[in-house]
């Protein structure tokens, strides 16, 4: 499968932090925020990824990634000259997807928790149509909600209704087969002039082919639309890393624990970080700590 991490957009809601930064960019806590969602793509399995973002901030996207040849990765990069909705994610990245089953995720989510990783290679593995992750929130109007039914069945669809019909939030994550970018052709510009990949999940959902993942309450998904949410990522973060001593979408020891990588290669790589807490903490991941 291949995955697509959509990094654009104009981060308006963070200004003035976004005035010279793309908001992926920005930290959550000691790590781009982009590493995040990326590592999600990673313990899914997944080795291929697009990276779409602006053209002004494409280029430091592919100073900071490379070719992925580190991570035993494949970056590829590719302009949103406009931000012109979700879905255009699947027209831009056609040629790369080239008709296989595809993983969009939103370069602004977070997911982490236990069993994450089985999970999401569980649900590529039994991939038929497309895969929604869903998770409950306090505050369902500020995102997509997904109405299920007895048998996990989609009852109803709706991108930031007024009235809630569920407290289940969409999260950034999907999981599509090989059809998504011919049926993102079909769609047309919502009132806001984009192409809502609320719209897409729908046609999926109209001929049968949606599944909705709940994730349970073992599983954090955080987004990072405003200051504060930004800050209470970090310190999630924070918090779990300083009292475990272990990092959270380090992407190199994902790689290395996928077996992406080998232990020499991973002990090159740590020497990138210096004397950082981060190299140190691969370092030790060398050294078998
Ligand atoms: O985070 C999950 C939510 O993401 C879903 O529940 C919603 O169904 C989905 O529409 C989306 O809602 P948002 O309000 O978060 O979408 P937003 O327009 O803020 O875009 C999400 C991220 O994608 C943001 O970091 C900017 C980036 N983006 C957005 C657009 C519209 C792009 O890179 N290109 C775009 O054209």
């Amino acid at each position: 499968m291949k995955g697509i991490v959509l990094a654009g957009g104009t981060g308006t809601r963070l200004s003035p932090m976004t005035l010279a930064v793309s908001k992926q960019l920005l930290p959550i806590y000691d790590k781009p925020m982009i590493y995040y969602p990326l590592s999600a793509l990673m313990l899914a399995g997944i080795r291929e990824v697009l990276v779409i973002s602006t053209p002004e901030a494409l280029p430091l996207f592919e100073r900071l990634l490379g070719s992925g040849a580190d991570l035993g990765m494949r970056f590829a990069f590719a302009e949103q000259a406009v931000p012109g909705g979700l879905a255009e994610a699947l027209l831009i990245g056609e040629a790369f997807v080239a008709g296989q089953p595809c993983a969009l995720v939103l370069g602004d989510n977070l997911f982490y928790g236990a069993g994450l990783s089985a999970l999401l290679k569980h649900s590529v593995k039994t991939l038929d149509g497309c895969t929604l992750f869903a998770y409950r929130v306090d505050d369902p109007q500020r995102y997509g909600v997904v109405e299920i039914g007895p048998e996990g069945n989609v009852l109803s669809l709706e991108e930031k209704p007024a009235r809630p019909r569920s407290p289940l939030a969409v999260t950034g994550l999907y999981l599509y087969d090989g059809n998504a970018s011919t049926l993102a052709k079909t769609l047309h510009p919502s009132a806001r002039g984009e192409l809502e990949i609320t719209d897409l999940n729908r046609i999926y959902v109209e001929r049968g082919k949606a599944r909705v993942q709940v994730l349970g309450r073992g599983v954090a998904w955080l987004d990072t639309g405003t200051p504060e949410s930004l800050l209470e990522a970090a310190q999630f973060v924070h918090t779990l890393q300083s009292r475990q001593g272990m990092q959270i979408a380090c992407l190199e020891e994902v790689a290395y624990r996928e077996r992406f990588i080998d232990a020499e290669q991973l002990a090159r790589v740590s020497a990138l970080h210096g004397n950082s807490v981060y190299g140190s903490y691969l370092s030790s991941i060398v050294r078998g700590d």
